[in-house]
């Protein structure tokens, strides 16, 4: 802990890195206002990195002795260590994780440990801390979201053949394959993977070299750096490089579109849930149960992926917002750039965790979706097109099938209890081999078109989404 100071509510601003021309300190309050370790203590390994290469660096262009980079680089080991282990204390009196390993290497190796920040600043430090731990946290989301997309593959494909419900307004539309319905989401987190690497690709730039704003006079080796740091390139323009922070948007729109589909998932996964529908039964493990109704079993965890959709789009305003009046070239305000997208990172992590495990753990009623695909005269636009096919104008067929839609309705019947004889009689270019037309199977058979729900095209759907997941995989492993 920092002394206390002369008056009681004052820190010691010449004990802060940059006490040096202060007189006077922020009193505690305001201290605290202005810190961000609580948010950016998580970016400590990067942080430690980052002054490792930093410091080999500096030795290699001569700018401080290789004693001094080996001192500094073992002390930022041990401190890592100590953090790792959880030994490490954080003093609220620093600012941030740049100052608190700063002075605490200072303390533990003396006057090397002052050398470290030569021809750095922490406005070019906290980007390129910033960059590397984004690096991370999208590998990290990349791959659960290849997780994600193997669980409702294998559901896909092990339920291939059951027929269900195809709604548009959420009214019956046409009887589609679950194995469609599914895929279609399998697709969805695929472009999601695919925002989640553009975002890694949008922070593996060095902003390091650019110190304050206008580069350093000493002979930094940015590219050095670069290599060390497993940066694939160096930012060209040392203003943009400390006040850009357009990886980070990426990252936390690659969130909210993510989001958005798990959201979405969710509300189907409620619905067919339901008693109404009954199409799924999730697994106890991820459901819960009333304090007063003993029946429920309630889709919680559904509903809480749902709901906090919202506050990783908030996230992503946030930042926005955040950056939309600054001049370049740092300002504090970015500091508030981070705790939105940890946050944003965090909640799509554990929802995909808690999705991933719903997919695999949930049962599908084959049988309730047949039926649900039988209701609702789904087969219509295929009466009609038979009809077509023996020569009756297409609006002419619309009106007869329209008709005898409007017949089954009032008697509590579906197209599939007519028998051919019943068909005739309202038309009779319907022939026996009208049954056909309305066999809910066929229905969906016939849909050949590439991508389409008929039982073909899904089997190269899926022969295609396979070979996507696995040289995604492959490209992730690399
Ligand atoms: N904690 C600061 C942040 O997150 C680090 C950069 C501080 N730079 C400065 N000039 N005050 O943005």
């Amino acid at each position: 802990m920092h002394e206390t100071s002369s008056t009681e509510e004052s820190t010691h601003a010449s004990e802060a890195l940059w006490g040096g021309r202060f007189e006077d300190s922020p009193t505690e309050f305001t201290q605290a206002f202005g810190a961000s370790l609580p948010v950016d203590k998580r970016m400590w390994e990067s942080d430690i990195e980052g002054s490792k290469a930093h410091a080999l660096m500096l030795a290699r262009q001569g700018v401080i002795s290789n004693e001094d980079a080996d001192a500094i680089r073992s002390g930022l080991d041990a401190i890592g260590a100590q953090i790792e282990d959880g030994d490490f204390e954080f003093d609220i009196d620093d600012e941030d994780i740049h100052m608190s390993i700063e002075r605490n290497l200072t303390e533990a190796i003396g006057a090397a440990g002052g050398r470290l920040h030569t021809g750095r600043s922490r406005n070019d430090q906290v980007a390129t801390d910033a960059r590397h731990h984004a690096k991370k946290l999208s590998d990290g989301l990349a791959h659960q979201m290849l997780d994600l997309r193997g669980a409702l593959l294998d559901m896909a494909q092990e339920h291939f053949g059951v027929v269900m419900p195809g709604y548009t307004h959420m009214q019956k539309a046409q009887p589609v394959l679950f194995s469609h319905h599914m895929l279609a989401y399998y697709w969805m987190f695929t472009r999601d993977f695919e925002r989640l690497r553009a975002a890694y690709r949008a922070a593996d730039v060095l902003p390091l070299g650019s110190a304050a704003l206008a580069g350093t006079t000493y002979p930094l080796d940015r590219h050095f750096v670069a290599d060390e740091l497993d940066f694939a390139g160096v930012a060209e323009n040392s203003m943009d490089a400390v006040s850009d922070r357009d990886f980070l948007l990426d990252l936390s729109y690659a969130c909210a579109v993510a989001m958005m589909h798990l959201s979405r998932l969710c509300e189907e996964l409620i619905y067919w849930s339901s008693n109404e529908f009954g199409f799924i039964r999730l697994s106890d493990a991820y459901s819960t149960g009333s304090s007063i109704m003993p029946q429920k079993k309630n889709p919680d965890f559904a509903e809480l992926i749902r709901g906090k959709t919202g506050r990783v789009y908030g996230d992503l305003m946030a930042l926005l917002t955040t950056m939309k009046g600054l001049p370049l070239a740092y300002n504090k305000d970015m500091q508030e750039d981070k705790e939105g997208v940890f946050d944003a990172v965090d909640t799509l992590g554990n929802s995909l965790v808690v999705m991933t495990g719903m997919i695999r753990t949930m049962q599908v009623n084959e049988d309730a979706m047949r039926a649900g695909a039988l209701g609702g005269f789904m087969a219509a636009t295929d009466l009609a097109d038979y009809l077509v096919g023996a020569g009756v104008p297409f609006r002419e067929a619309h009106a007869i099938v329209g008709k005898l839609v409007l017949e089954c309705e009032k008697q509590g019947r579906t197209l599939q209890d007519l028998s051919a004889s019943e068909l005739a009689a309202i038309d009779e270019r319907f022939e026996a081999d009208a049954l056909e037309a309305v066999d809910i199977d066929k229905v969906v058979e016939r849909r050949t078109t590439y991508g389409a729900t008929g039982h073909e095209a899904v089997k190269v759907q899926l022969d295609h989404a396979r070979e996507s997941l696995a040289a995604d995989t492959r490209a992730m492993a690399d």
